[in-house]
């Protein structure tokens, strides 16, 4: 069974989000995963060895590409991307903040997403795409239904700093 035929639409991302998106504040009060050295935070529950079980840096790239290709096939968001971003930088930063928020303890060297997005207008139905994008990127390279929800579950504390409308 593939992601495609077990997650329809958007609304299984966005449920998930919204049950882990409460740790935000957790992860708040003990800094920004990025920015600054020293060990980094993984997502509560995220366990060790888990951007190795990806792949390592390689297939967590190979992963963020993949994201970008079903982004810019999405006519609901390809536009802002293709208008606003820089889609080699994006794919390079998403690589770093990605092996982060899953404990690599290696740098992210971008800016934070509320600087990144914070001008953008972005909303829920915009976000859920990308959300989309993200599983179809795992369908892509093979990466398991487990390890999928692991990558939403690092990202999702950012949701409210990306979506602002
Ligand atoms: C959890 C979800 C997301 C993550 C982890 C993420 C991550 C990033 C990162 C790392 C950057 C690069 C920051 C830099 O250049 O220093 C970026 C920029 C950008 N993101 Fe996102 N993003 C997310 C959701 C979205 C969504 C939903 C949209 C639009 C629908 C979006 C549109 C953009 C655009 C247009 C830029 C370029 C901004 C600029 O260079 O001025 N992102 N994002």
């Amino acid at each position: 069974m593939t992601f495609k035929s077990t997650l329809k639409g958007t609304a299984t991302g966005a449920a998930l989000i919204f049950a882990v998106s409460g740790f935000h504040t957790a992860l708040a009060q003990d800094g920004p995963p990025f920015g600054e050295s020293g060990k980094a935070k993984a997502f509560p529950g995220i366990p060790e060895g888990t951007v190795e079980a990806m792949g390592g840096e390689a297939g967590i790239n190979l992963w963020v590409k993949q994201l970008f290709h079903y982004i810019l096939l999405d006519y609901r968001i390809a536009p802002i991307f293709i208008e606003h971003g820089n889609i080699e930088r994006q794919i390079a930063l998403n690589t770093q903040l990605v092996q982060r928020v899953l404990g690599a303890g290696n740098e992210y060297l971008g800016a934070s997403m509320s600087a990144a997005h914070g001008d953008l207008g972005i909303t829920m139905e915009e976000f859920n795409a990308v959300v989309e994008a993200a599983y179809n990127a795992c369908d892509a390279v093979s990466f398991h239904y487990y390890q999928c929800n692991q990558i939403i579950a690092g990202l999702a504390p950012f949701t409210f700093d990306i979506v602002t409308q």
